[in-house]
């Protein structure tokens, strides 16, 4: 049987699986492991299945045993690993897409809810025996009729698409390229990025972490949005320029924030908690039990299929 490492623990169903898949190392206190750890454990195996917290960069990729021939991540993103330096030592990496595409939807919806509605300051008041009713008490935007700008138009900004849809926004997008009419569903598309966050209410971050996306909600690209304006972003913390954000809501150029994902976690930028407005999630996209289970089944039959035919249809390097 094929020997692997898994880094963090997993839902009993899934550990369940990797023992009758393999022979598998478990983490069963869920320690998070680090670089020099995952090299020392991963000696002997085949293959390891990684989270997002584990940061698979250059040298801990150089360093890790020749017997190791794929690298599995338990998540659709993988900015966590660095591709080339696993593709040079010829060791496979594979994601879980589709599987969390509609609980990672659900959280982004919740993200625009709870950013438009003032969740967040909602909540505290209750908590805090601050309750009271007002006709002006907390108000907040509603959604009907907003323009809703998705910034990557792939399997979760369709999902939110339609469910905004559903709520009465209206769609506006922008993707690497403009998808077909019966995708779209009427959505308007925009070749840049100037053009989305210029008719964006609300903006809805559903694109992959890239050299190209980087950053791409800046001190600049803030400008370009309606005063007033909602940005929610449940892909991933690179994609923004956190000062540049902070300054902006601090400004009231920008309303309010909707985020799950954050620069460098768990350590997100503490200016976010200063802000009231802010309505802010650790990161729980995929947190369902049944979309966790799926993705852990994708990340256990990547490796067995790749350990067994030398290809892999979730490669991404
Ligand atoms: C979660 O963030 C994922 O990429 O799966």
């Amino acid at each position: 049987m094929k020997k692997i490492l898994i880094t963090r623990k997993l839902i009993k169903e899934s550990e369940d699986k990797a023992t009758k898949t393999f022979d598998p190392i478990f983490n069963t206190n869920d320690e998070l492991y680090s670089q020099s750890k995952v090299i020392q454990m991963s000696k002997g195996c085949d293959g390891i299945l990684t989270s997002l917290t584990d940061k698979m960069d250059q040298e801990t990729i150089n360093n890790l045993p020749d017997t190791i021939k794929i690298i599995s991540n338990f998540a659709v993103g993988f900015g966590n690993i660095d591709l080339e330096a696993a593709k040079k030592r010829g060791i496979a990496v594979t994601n879980t897409p589709e599987v969390l595409s509609d609980a990672t939807a659900e959280i982004g919806i919740l993200l625009i809810l709870g950013a438009c509605r003032r969740a967040a300051e909602g909540i505290e008041s209750a908590r805090e025996g601050g309750w009271k009713w007002s006709a002006d008490y907390l108000i907040g935007k509603q959604l009907t009729g907003t323009r809703l700008g998705i910034l990557g138009m792939g399997r979760i900004g369709q999902k939110i698409a339609k469910i905004a849809r559903s709520l009465g926004m209206i769609i506006h997008y922008h993707n690497r390229s403009k998808l077909s009419d019966e995708k779209e569903l009427g959505a308007v598309y925009h070749k840049d990025i100037k053009s989305l966050f210029s008719v964006s209410d609300v903006l809805s971050i559903c694109c992959p972490a890239t050299k190209e996306t980087e950053n791409m909600i800046n001190k600049e690209t803030v400008e370009f949005f309606p005063k007033g304006a909602v940005i929610t972003n449940v892909a991933r913390g690179d994609i923004v320029d956190d000062e540049a954000l902070i300054d902006a809501l601090n400004r009231r150029k920008i309303y309010a924030v909707g985020l799950d994902v954050y620069k460098n976690e768990p350590n997100l930028n503490p200016g976010y908690f200063k802000i009231k407005s802010a309505f802010i999630l650790p990161h729980l996209g995929s947190a369902t039990k049944d979309t966790r289970i799926a993705m852990a089944n994708l990340a256990i039959d990547n490796i067995n299929e790749f350990l067994k035919t030398g290809n892999c249809k979730n490669k991404v390097n």
